[in-house]
């Protein structure tokens, strides 16, 4: 039984083939709608969320299913103290695939260890969120009808959007792809992003602070928010919030092809005027992430009915124990008797990061 917790869970094939699934949704939804009768999805949704959690619980009812949860943690039992591990088995009493948001890092993974259902990860704190990155795949395909030779620009916060760092490692994948990573100096891509995911795979790149400058080489501009809920000094979002703002005047530098993407929700990173130009694609992104959502519970049903094994298993060469993630920000930060356990850097020898949320240990 697989759960989906980093985009690196699914292979390319895979991508490939839910990109695949989802095209044939839109053009036979009949053929779909009670594929799901009978099955329950669970949504626990620890933070707001508009996009991700309805667009599951769509997927789920456009399937013939059926689903429960809670939208906020104060309507749960975390309110009371309740670990995430003893919810995620809770909860596999009740529905058949479990999809999940926490302001957390690593509370998915520590979810999927201990469920017996399917875990999927709606966004774990400032890390991950692989189902926003397949909206944003078939966005892509739809827009500009392939994945490969793509140069694209990723703007705003990219230190702490968790949809940027799932995107780089998907888009990573493919032949041709460029990254211009748009940001502040301060709000860089992690180095464990740099490190693991781009040099790892000798993906070009650059860094730079100038939307304007880069938007004529650019197929595809992912525009992000500034995450200020992330922020441990509230006048450091003050100083950096207002960074960029997507005008039509910057967009009559593109390309007349490229497509502007947004996770969403936007603050003022994109002004509204833009949203009546052919290459706003952000509101069919949102609608595109539906599709993948079926496509994905689709594929994670059908494997768990096949599959008797309900347990993850850890990489090799772990450690248990021996060092504290000092990422403030992690699971194991507020869940005292959460094991620390430590994975060795696929990269680097001798360093160890974090199982949860892929910080690296300090000697
Ligand atoms: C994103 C998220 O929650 O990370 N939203 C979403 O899922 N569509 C982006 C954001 O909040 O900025």
């Amino acid at each position: 039984m697989r759960s989906v917790i980093d985009i690196l869970d699914l292979s390319t094939d895979e991508l490939d083939s839910l990109t695949g699934t989802a095209l044939d949704i839109i053009d036979h939804p009949a053929d779909y709608a009670q594929a799901c009768r009978g099955k329950k999805l669970a949504t626990l949704f620890f933070e707001p969320s508009t996009r991700t959690r309805l667009s599951f619980e769509a997927a789920m009812y456009e399937l013939g299913g059926n689903v429960l949860g809670f939208s906020e943690a104060a309507s749960s039992s975390a309110a009371k103290g309740e670990s995430v591990a003893d919810t995620a088995k809770i909860v596999s009493c009740y529905a058949d695939i479990i999809a999940m948001r926490h302001p957390r890092e690593g509370a998915a993974l520590v979810a999927a260890m201990n469920a017996t259902v399917p875990v999927i990860n709606g966004g774990d704190g400032g890390h991950c969120h692989p189902t926003q990155t397949l909206a944003d795949l078939l966005t892509i395909r739809r827009e500009m009808g392939r994945f490969d030779h793509l140069t694209i620009g990723v703007c705003g916060d990219l230190r702490y959007g968790r949809t940027v760092h799932s995107l780089i490692n998907a888009m990573s994948r493919y032949e041709g792809t460029r990254f211009v990573l748009i940001s502040p100096e301060e709000l860089r891509v992690p180095a464990y992003v740099e490190r693991e995911t781009l040099q790892k795979n000798g993906v070009p790149y650059r860094q730079t602070a100038d939307l304007d400058g880069a938007i004529p080489s650019l197929d595809v501009l992912y525009m992000t928010r500034i995450q200020r809920e992330r922020f441990s000094d509230p006048a450091q979002y003050e100083r950096l919030k207002d960074c960029y703002v997507l005008t039509p005047d910057k967009l009559a530098n593109a390309g007349k092809n490229m497509a502007v993407l947004h996770p969403l929700p936007r603050v003022n990173e994109i002004s509204v005027a833009v949203d009546a130009d052919p290459r706003a694609a952000y509101f069919r992104q949102a609608l595109n992430g539906k599709y993948m959502r079926m496509a994905l519970i689709l594929m994670l049903l059908s494997e768990a009915e096949k599959s008797a094994d309900r347990n993850i298993s850890l990489p090799d060469g772990c450690l248990t124990g021996a060092h504290t993630c000092r990422n403030p920000r992690c699971i194991s930060a507020v869940e005292q008797e959460l094991p620390r356990v430590f994975r060795p850097d696929g990269h680097e020898k001798g360093v160890y990061r974090c199982l949860y949320c892929e910080t690296a240990a300090e000697d």
